[in-house]
């Protein structure tokens, strides 16, 4: 299912009066595009029945997979793969102690590697980033005020709905506005105050001014909370000499921008680039002993299974003896799609030349009919419909991934340039004259 947006956390609260019917249709009828495209849509809760590299196949076509998160292409690196079993050997294939009760040495041994990783103090990790939102928001933002990314990911808004049951007050800054925040910020008396944004978007592929963030929200005294689920393992830090401009090791996004960990709690996952069901928080050993008492998922939750927490460690070693191979592949994949999409005049919100590649429609109604030329071409995408996003922004996000080849991007392309034609698509030239005017 695609990323969503903060739309989804207001326009969809159903209206639970009797008088209204069945509870069910209020959610059907507010929902009715999407279960529309969902009902009928070859490119929407999809059966996929076989895997090539990243050929897949649903129903008898196959078609070149541009919705994957697999960014390092882990999901197929035979070393990972083949370190699998001996790990199920050692620890079975799946823990059942909830982390509080007890957890195999290989959750020490990822957390070390992490910490050593991303630079921070020290890391937790949990099941998903979802699980961190939900649980560890309430507890660092406590009765204070959260301050959020006006388009924050849909799990970051429902970790603030949580906060905000516990006493909590939310104040939205806009997107990409560290003056907006400034502002806030200054103008709230609270002393606990936490900033809560996306690092890497999910949606426009760009990162924020995290030094501009990260200076405002220090300056006032607060705690920047960030979830960088797309960044981590694309982007790292900076080096005299780099493979690609995503610089090194993969170490996400505090990495990337030279900054400090003092007053940022990271937040990212593995699901993503590590292909494997994971994710953590980078922050002070202090926190992270609160966090075990206070996190319902470390208490409570089922762990990551065993063939998860093996694609996580032979994922590191990946990323030590391959990473930078790789990020240069995606790199240069993104590069090439973002050239043809500037000389088709195609219209994307990525300036960053990271590997999301959002392409909205002139026609937002379109959307159905354009996911279909895109799958009998063989090309398979994220529709981005409403009310998943805005109704200016519907159309679809391409995700590259070092397993694609130039023979699928050359097929992407030709789609794309397809659609073109056909005035399917915004253009570039028009958007920046609105712009200007
Ligand atoms: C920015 C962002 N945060 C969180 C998530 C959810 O991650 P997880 O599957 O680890 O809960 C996603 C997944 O798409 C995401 O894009």
């Amino acid at each position: 299912m695609v990323d969503t947006s903060p739309i989804m956390s207001t326009a969809l609260l159903p209206v639970s009066s009797p008088a209204r019917g069945r509870w069910i249709d209020h959610w059907l009828e507010t929902l009715q595009d999407l279960e529309a495209l969902r009902a009928s849509h070859p490119m929407m809760d999809a059966v996929i029945e076989e895997v090539d590299g990243r050929m897949i196949r649903v129903g008898e076509r196959w078609l070149a997979d541009f919705a994957s998160c697999n960014y390092l292409g882990f999901d197929l690196e035979r070393e990972i793969i083949q370190a699998v079993p001996a790990f199920l050997e050692a620890w079975g294939t799946h823990p059942s102690w909830s982390r509080l009760l007890g957890s195999p040495v290989l959750y020490e041994q990822i957390e070390q590697r992490l910490t050593e990783l991303v630079g921070s103090e020290d890391a937790l990790v949990l099941p998903t980033i979802t699980h961190i939102h939900a649980s560890v928001i309430p507890v660092l933002a406590s009765s204070g005020t959260i301050f959020l990314d006006a388009r924050a990911h849909k799990t970051i808004y429902d970790g603030c709905q949580v906060a905000r049951a516990r006493g909590a007050a939310i104040r939205r800054f806009r997107f990409e506005d560290p003056g907006h925040l400034d502002e806030l910020l200054a103008a709230e008396r609270d002393r606990a105050r936490l900033v809560c944004m996306d690092g890497v978007n999910s949606m426009t592929g760009n990162a924020p001014d995290l030094r501009a963030f990260a200076e405002v929200t220090r300056r006032h005294g607060a705690l920047l909370y960030v979830d960088d689920a797309h960044g981590f393992g694309v982007i790292g830090e900076r080096a005299p000499v780099e493979s690609s401009p995503y610089g090194m090791r993969g170490n996400s996004i505090v990495r990337h921008f030279g900054e400090s960990y003092e007053d940022i709690v990271l937040v990212a996952g593995f699901s993503k680039a590590y292909s494997s069901l994971l994710a953590f928080i980078a922050c002070p050993t202090e926190v992270k002993n609160l966090l075990k008492v206070a996190a319902p998922p470390y208490l409570y939750s089922g762990p990551s299974p065993v063939a998860s927490l093996a694609t996580v460690l032979a994922g590191f070693d990946a990323n030590e003896r391959r990473g930078e191979e790789l990020r240069a592949v995606l790199h240069r994949h993104s590069a090439r799609l973002l050239a043809a999409l500037r000389e088709l005049d195609v219209r994307t919100p990525n300036r960053s030349g990271l590997p999301i590649v959002e392409i909205p429609l002139r026609n937002h109604t379109h959307i159905d009919h354009v996911g279909r030329l895109l799958f009998a071409r063989g090309v398979y995408v994220t529709l981005a419909a409403y009310p998943l996003v805005p109704k200016a922004e519907v159309g679809f996000r391409v995700q590259l991934t070092a397993a694609n080849t130039d023979e699928q991007l050359d097929r992407l392309i030709e789609a794309i340039s397809d659609l073109a034609q056909r005035g399917e698509l915004q253009s570039a030239s028009e958007q920046r004259e609105l712009e200007a005017a």
